[in-house]
Formats: structure tokens, sequence, C-alpha cells
């Protein structure tokens, strides 16, 4: 419970999806939030206070000249003990305001009088959105040090579809925990690999292997969160990229293993999270092979490279992590997968418990040995990855695979 006890203020405009502003404070009340509301005008034309009042548990405040506020320094007060301001839905009318500094109501004056870091989720339609001046607005802010979660694409209410669904209440919550996450990564170039690689038997059909990308994703997400700058080398997956991170999507073994090549050299940390085809068809068929008459079917297949091994031999190796999902003695094949593509660090699974699913539970092999991790969800168990690695190369272990 990464927000338990925090103290937060949550900003509600005026948009359609400040209904969805009443779920986004359950969730932080429920995380044992501190959830102080403040309202425009506009955002009570579409939920009311009392709502919020009922599901925080505290006064919702929505006039500058609140005669509750003792010394009528309500701009002031109301948000000097929080910890992070989050204004959700963030409507276009109130970044233009918080970009050219206004304070004209009750909200924009506690985010100009603020102290404490400011998140933002917008929430508009996909005109307004990609109108110029919206545009510009955001990169003030974003230069101004203001946090942005999201928006989306999707349907929008106005019937159109396009950039400029607020997140859900949920994608939100993540984004304020990642706020709070330590960084130890920070200044760090991280190069992470994941999902499965696609090789070609002919125009339709591939070898593959069962990968979701999801555990390789957490933890380019949570070496962002670290502070890191994150490059995801990424095989073919259904998943978004994490905020935040540039991902390059590739589909066969070689194609990663090209673009590593480039990127591994300049990257401080490497983790190869990605399922590698440990194959390659060697004659690639041009057409479509057609269904023979009964009988069976022979493929050559030659081997791919093992990019993990290669970086990990490079003279200024950055410091690497291997992923390993092994069906059967797992301490045992870890350690000597560990051993051969000589990484300092091994994290290891039960790929029967992991594949696919969104939790999972790790051993890591290091010199100190063996350390379980979960059953927890897999951006959980990232950021423990993340901090053990930060814990490593601050503890200045062997973090270089040739030592
Ligand atoms: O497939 P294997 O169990 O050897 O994978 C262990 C580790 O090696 C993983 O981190 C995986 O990303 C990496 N690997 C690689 N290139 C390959 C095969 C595996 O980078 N061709």
């Amino acid at each position: 419970m990464t927000l338990k006890g925090k103290k937060f203020l949550l900003g509600v405009t005026g948009g359609i999806a400040a209904y969805k502003a009443a779920q986004l404070a359950r969730l932080l009340v429920k995380e044992g939030a501190d959830v102080r509301v403040a309202m425009t005008e506009a955002a009570t034309r579409f939920v009311t206070p009392v709502t919020l009042q009922a599901l925080t548990g505290q006064a919702v405040w929505t006039d500058l000249w609140d005669p509750r506020v003792r010394d009528n320094m309500g701009h002031i007060e109301l948000s000097r003990d929080r910890e992070l301001i989050v204004v959700a839905p963030a409507t276009a009318d109130f970044l233009a305001k918080l970009a050219g500094g206004l304070a004209d109501d009750l909200l924009s004056t506690l985010c100009a009088a603020r102290r404490s870091p400011l998140l933002v989720a917008p929430a508009m339609n996909v005109e307004m959105w990609e109108n110029a001046a919206t545009q510009r607005n955001v990169h003030t802010l974003r230069g101004d040090g203001v946090h942005f979660a999201g928006p989306a694409a999707g349907d929008q209410a106005c019937g159109e579809v396009g950039m400029g669904r607020m997140l859900e209440p949920e994608e939100i919550l993540a984004e304020i925990e990642a706020l709070f996450q330590p960084k130890p990564l920070a200044g760090k170039r991280v190069l992470v690999t994941a999902g499965p690689t696609e090789e070609p038997i002919d125009p339709v059909r591939v070898i593959t292997n069962a990968s979701s990308g999801k555990m390789g994703y957490a933890v380019a997400r949570a070496a962002r969160e670290a502070g890191a700058r994150v490059t995801l080398v990424s095989g073919p997956t259904a998943l978004d990229a994490p905020a935040g991170v540039q991902r390059i999507a590739v589909r066969t073994a070689e194609q990663m293993f090209e673009a590593v090549k480039k990127l591994a050299p300049d990257s401080d940390l490497f983790f190869g999270v990605a399922a590698v085809s440990d194959y390659r068809v060697k004659n690639r068929a041009a057409q479509k092979i057609k269904k023979g008459a009964g009988g069976g079917m022979t493929l050559e297949l030659i081997e791919n490279p093992d990019i993990l091994a290669w970086v990990a031999a490079l003279k200024d190796a950055p410091f690497c992590v291997g992923f390993a999902a092994e069906s059967e003695k797992l301490a045992e094949n870890a350690q000597a997968k560990r051993a051969k593509k000589d990484v300092p660090l091994l994290v290891a699974n039960l790929a029967q418990r992991a594949l696919g699913a969104d939790d999972s539970e790790v051993t890591l092999f290091d010199d100190d040995g063996r350390h379980p991790l979960g059953p927890a969800p897999k951006l959980e168990l990232a950021r423990e990855i993340v901090a053990h690695v930060a814990r490593m190369l601050a503890g200045e272990k062997r973090t270089r695979a040739k030592a």
C-alpha cells in the first residue's frame, strides 16, 4: 500500500469524465489515502459535491470565498499539507488556465499557490486535444514539471473516436503510485527486451513462444518509475507501451538482435526479458505452403543468436539481468543458465505458473544466493527486481558480466 496515509488534493473540473473522479476518489480512499476534494463550479454540474463528500468522508470545497476557512486563506491553506494535487478530469480550459498561471477560482488558485507536485488527467474531445493552443499548453505544462496521466485514445462521450479520453480511474491510480516510487535509477539508461519473437515459416505461419510480454513491459515501466531512461525492444504483443518509455517494435529474433546491438553499448542496464525464439526456419517459403497429401513435413531450423549472452560478453557490458522460464528443476536450471550466459542476476520462474497471467512468483539468483519474490502482480515483482538491481549497483557487487 504505497499510498497509505498520503495526503491528496483531488481537483475535479467540468467535463463528462467527472463521474469517473468519484471512482478515483473511492480507489484512493481504499488505498488508505487522505483525499480532500476541490471542484470547479462546472464540475458540480456533472457530479455533486455530496457524492464526493460521501466517498471521501470529508467536506468538499468549491468556493474561493468559503466562510468555513477561518482566515479566508482557503486558496493556500487547502493545499499546504497535501503531498500531491491530482486534477481529474482536467479540461482544455483548465489546462489553459494552468499554463497561463491564471487563478480565478478555488481550484486554479490552489494549483497556482501549490508547493506539491501536480498530476493532471486530461479529458476532452479529440479536436480540443489536438487544437494547437491545447498542445502548446500541454508542452508548456510538461516543461513546468507538471505530470500527465493520459489521455488515451478511444470512444468519446461526444460520439467521436480519438485521443482525449480520460484514463480509467485504475490507470490514474497506477500513475499516482508510480510518482511515489523511489528513484534509484535516476540518470541511468535502461534497455529491455520483451515479448515473444516470431520466426516466419511462410507468409502466414510463424514459430513463436507463448509470451504475453507482460513481465517485460512491467520491468520497463518499473525502471521508468525508478527514474531511468528506458528503451523497450518488443516483439509482437497486445500491450500498450508504458508511459514515458520508448518502444521499438520488432518481429524476429534477428531484428531484436539488430536493435539491441545498436543500443546495448550505450546502456547502463540490460534486462533480457524477451522469450526469444531459439530457432528460425532456414528456408522461409515465399508463398504459403500447401498441405501435402497426408504424410508429415520437415522444417530445417537454424539457431538464433543469444542476445543476452552477446550483451553480457561486451567489453564494457551493461549490468545484465537474464530471465528464465523453466518447466522443472528451477534452481538447477537457473543457476546453470546464469553461469552459461555469465550474468550477475538471473530471474527465474516456473513457466506453468506465469504464462500470460497478471501475477507471478519468481526467484532471483545472484552471487549471494537465491531470493524468492511473490506471488504478486507482475508490476510489483518488477519493482522489487528493479530495487534489487539498484541495491546491487549501489553495493558495488559484481556489476559487470566479466569481473
Ligand atoms: O531461452 P533462455 O531460457 O536461454 O533465455 C534466458 C534468457 O536469455 C532470457 O533473459 C532471454 O531473454 C535471453 N535470450 C536471448 N536471446 C536468445 C535466447 C534467450 O537474449 N536467443
